[in-house]
C-alpha cells in the first residue's frame, strides 16, 4: 500500500532518521502549507538547562535548527519559511548580548551562501534593517543579491522586525500618498494596504510555530497572521530537529480551516 508522503520522501536529499521517515511518510504532499512562519524561541533556557551561565551558547547551537528547518522546507518545495530573528523589542537586551546576535547573524549570512545557492534558496529580510549596523548590512544585502536569482523556497528573515512598526510604516506610506493625491483613502482596500507591508508576495503563513511552549504572537505578522494555524511546541529552538517541523505540519494537515464560513455541506 503506498503512502501519502513517498513524493516527498523520494524528493529529500538529506538523510532522514527511521522516525523522520516514519512521520515524512503521513504528510499529505496536496495538504502541505505553503508559508511556514517560526518564532524560534528558547535559546536562553536551552544554554541554561545544558548547564552554560552565557545565554549565547543557546543562540549559537540555534544555528543548526535554523539550518535544518530551512532544509527541510526546501526539499517540501515549500513556497516560504519566515524566521523571527530578532525583533525590534530585542534591542533592548544587554548589549553583549545583541552584540553577540548580530555576529551570529553575520557569520550566517556569510557562510551559508554555498549552501543556500546549492537548494535553491532566496533570502529576502523583513523588518527595520536600516537599523542594522553597517557590517551586518553588507553581509545581509551582499547574500540577498547572491541568492536573489534562486527560484526555490524564499527564506524571509524577520530583522529588527516588529508588527506594530512593519503596521505603523505601511500606514504613514498610505497617509503620504494620500496627501500628495495619488491614493484615494476612501477605496483602500485590504490588499492595497497588504501591498505595503514588508512582502505581501509571500502571501499570509499557513502555519505559524512557537517553539519553547510559550503561547504568544511576540509582535510577530500581526497583519498577516489573521487566519494562520498556530502550532506551540515546547521543544527549545535549539532541540527543534525535522521531526519537530514534521509533526508540525502533520498537526496542520488535520485541521478544518474555515476562514468564518461554513464548510458542512447543506442538508
Ligand atoms: C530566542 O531565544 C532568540 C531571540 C529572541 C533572539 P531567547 O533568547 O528568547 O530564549 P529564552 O526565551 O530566553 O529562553
Ligand atoms: C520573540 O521571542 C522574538 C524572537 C524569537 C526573535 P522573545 O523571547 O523576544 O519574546 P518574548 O519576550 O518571550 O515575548
Ligand atoms: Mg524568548
Amino acid at each position: 500500500m503506498s503512502l501519502p508522503g513517498e513524493v516527498l520522501a523520494a524528493r529529500v536529499k538529506y538523510p532522514l532518521t527511521p522516525q523522520e521517515r516514519e512521520l515524512l511518510l503521513q504528510i499529505v504532499p496536496e495538504r502541505l502549507p505553503r508559508h511556514i512562519a517560526i518564532i524560534m524561541d528558547g535559546n536562553g533556557r536551552w544554554a541554561r538547562q545544558a548547564g552554560f551561565r552565557d545565554r549565547i551558547r543557546g543562540h549559537e547551537a540555534g544555528i543548526d535548527s535554523v539550518r535544518t528547518a530551512v532544509r527541510a522546507c526546501g526539499e517540501l518545495h515549500l513556497r516560504a519559511l519566515t524566521l523571527y530573528a530578532f525583533s525590534v523589542e530585542n534591542w533592548q537586551r544587554p548589549k553583549k548580548e545583541v552584540d553577540a546576535l548580530m555576529r551570529l547573524l553575520i557569520r550566517f549570512l556569510n557562510e551559508e551562501i554555498p549552501e543556500l545557492n546549492e537548494n535553491n534558496v532566496r533570502l529576502v529580510a523583513s523588518g527595520r534593517t536600516q537599523d542594522l549596523s553597517d557590517e551586518c548590512r553588507r553581509a545581509l544585502d551582499n547574500t540577498m543579491a547572491v541568492t536573489a536569482g534562486n527560484t526555490g523556497l524564499v527564506l524571509n528573515l524577520a530583522l529588527s522586525y516588529g508588527g506594530r512598526t512593519e503596521i505603523i510604516e505601511a500606514v504613514r506610506q498610505i497617509a503620504t500618498e494620500a496627501l500628495a493625491g495619488t491614493l484615494d483613502p476612501v477605496s483602500l482596500t485590504e490588499e492595497a494596504f497588504s501591498a505595503r507591508l514588508y512582502h505581501p508576495e509571500l502571501g499570509d503563513p499557513d502555519l505559524l510555530v512557537r517553539t519553547s511552549g510559550e503561547f504568544r504572537v511576540s509582535n510577530f505578522l500581526l497583519w498577516q497572521i489573521a487566519y494562520t494555524e498556530i502550532y506551540v511546541t515546547p521543544t527549545l529552538w535549539p532541540d527543534f530537529r525535522r521531526a519537530h517541523l514534521y509533526e508540525a505540519i502533520l498537526d496542520y494537515e488535520k485541521r478544518e480551516r474555515r476562514f468564518g464560513k461554513v464548510l458542512e455541506k447543506p442538508s
